[in-house]
This record gives structure tokens, sequence and C-alpha cells, in this order.
């Protein structure tokens, strides 16, 4: 693992309008729950890989007059952040641009460190948490949350949801990224230096009714429209141009079926330094 790991990890999701638009519906009090009990006013907090800055607005909201730092790998992130921050007349928070593995902090700079679906896409998650572990201070706490890929469920499993699957998986493992690391998220909290860890795992329903199955259909619609995700596709002949084609066409129909369900499930660990 060399320092530019992060220039050569190419992330999943890309950065079209519509990953914005599903980012900007996640917030800090339903995402980061598990976190709530140990954030108070006055902490100093990081929230990296933050997007476009939905769930770091959030945090800034729990501890002012505390300040938040949102980093993240992408430029394009980071305007929206700013934007979001303006719009809403926040004013403990700062945006930087910068790898995960390479934080913009001094050693113990701060209380609560924030990781939200983001070591899922890098393809060295414990150098990621050594990282994180770094710039927290003695009684402070790391928040991570990720997905755990084996427990997606989808149905009716329609060909094109079989084979987008399937895609999405491959996706990562070519991008040496893991789909099962978060089941490992305690052990590579202590093998980072964290002294006690808690995790729990849950479930999030994304094809449902209603909103949720607007955002599945965003989702499928979309992804396979993603540059870089249908290039790497097409070039590694994992599915053709019509098959890429029918999956982004069967999305609203999918989505509309009575009979639609599926979730998600995640792994949200703190670690304790
Ligand atoms: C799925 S998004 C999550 C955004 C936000 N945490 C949220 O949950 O709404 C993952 C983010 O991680 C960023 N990212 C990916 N690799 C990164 C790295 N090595 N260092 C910092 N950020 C990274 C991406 O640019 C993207 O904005």
């Amino acid at each position: 693992m060399t320092p530019d790991s992060a220039q050569q990890e190419r992330y999943l999701h890309g950065y079209e309008e519509w990953t914005r638009r599903w980012m900007e519906t996640r917030t800090a009090e339903r995402e980061l729950a598990f976190l709530t009990p140990y954030l108070a006013p006055g902490q100093a907090v990081i929230d990296c890989g933050c997007g476009p800055g939905s769930i770091t607005l959030g945090l800034a909201d729990a501890v002012r007059p505390g300040e938040v730092l949102g980093i993240d790998i992408e430029p394009r992130q980071l305007e929206v952040a700013r934007s979001a921050a303006d719009r809403r007349g926040t004013t403990n928070v700062r945006f930087e641009q910068a790898s995960i593995y390479e934080l913009p902090a001094p050693d113990a700079g701060f209380d609560v460190a924030v990781a939200h679906f983001v070591i899922e896409h890098v393809s060295d998650p414990p150098r990621a948490l050594r990282e994180i572990r770094r710039v927290l201070r003695p009684g402070g706490v790391a928040a991570i949350k990720d997905p755990y890929y084996p427990g997606f469920v989808f149905r009716p499993l329609t060909p094109e949801i079989v084979l987008f699957q399937e895609l999405m998986a491959r996706w990562q493992k070519h991008n040496n990224a893991s789909t099962t690391y978060s089941a490992d998220l305690r052990a590579h909290l202590l093998a980072a230096g964290f002294s006690r860890t808690l995790a729990t795992a849950g479930m999030e329903a994304v094809a449902g009714a209603g909103q949720d199955a607007m955002v599945f259909r965003m989702i499928l619609e979309n992804q396979v429209k993603e540059p870089s995700f249908r290039e790497t596709v097409l070039q590694q002949r994992w599915a053709t141009e019509s098959q890429l084609n029918a999956i982004s066409d069967s999305a609203s129909t999918f989505a509309e079926r009575p009979d639609v369900f599926g979730f998600i499930v995640f792994v949200q660990a703190l670690g304790f330094v």
C-alpha cells in the first residue's frame, strides 16, 4: 500500500447529480443514532468522507459551539457541502479536501471521528482506521458504519436484479474494496489501537413502499450509467451494453411492483480511545 492508494481507488457511485440527491436524504440523527449518546456541545468532530455534508451539518448542530471538520477526497462533494452549510447558516463547520489515509489534523485533535459508508470503498480499511485513531484524543470515540453486502436482499429476483447485485460485488472486488470487511470491524478497531469497541448490526428497508422504493429506483436506474462503473463493466466483459440498459430500464417497473421488497444489512461500531 503506497501513500497514493486513494488516487488509485475509484469510488463506486461516482459524483453525478443523482448520488448527491440520494445522500442528501441522510441525517446524523437517523444514520448515527448509535453515536448520539456520546455527542456533547463543545466537542471537536471530524467527518471522514463527508460527501454532500448532510450528516456533517447534523453533527455541527449536535456539538455547537464545538467545531466540525468534514473531509472528502472529491472537491465536487465539498462544494455541495459548503453551499448547504451557507444555505443553513451553519458556521461551526468547515470542509477540506483530503484522503482518509492522511487526515489534515494533528495527533489527538478531535473528540469524535465519523466514517459513514466510506471505509467500504477503500482498499486498505486497517490503514484508514489507524489514521482515524491517530487524530482522536484520550476519551475520544470513532463511529464507523458500513454495509455487509452478502446480507442484501431484493425481491423479486428478476434477472436484472441478480445481475445488478453481481456487478456491484464484482466492482468492489476489482477495486480492491471488500464487501464483507464490516463483519470484522471490532477486530479491525482493536488492531488500530482502540482500547474497547461496541458493535451492532442493523437493517434498512430500501425497496418497500414510498420513499424507500424511490431511492432504490434512483440507484438501479443510475448506477449502471455512472461513467467509470459502466466503462469497467464493459471492458471486463461482466455484462453487455444491452444488459446494462435493461437494468436501468427495469428500474421504474421494478420499484412500482406491488411485491417489491428489499433491505440492506449494515454494521455500526464505536471505537473508544
Ligand atoms: C457513500 S459516500 C458517503 C458520504 C457521507 N458519509 C454520507 O454517508 O452521506 C462515500 C464518500 O467517501 C468519499 N471517499 C471515497 N474514498 C475516500 C478516501 N480515500 N478519502 C476520503 N474520502 C473518500 C467519496 O468521495 C464519497 O463522497
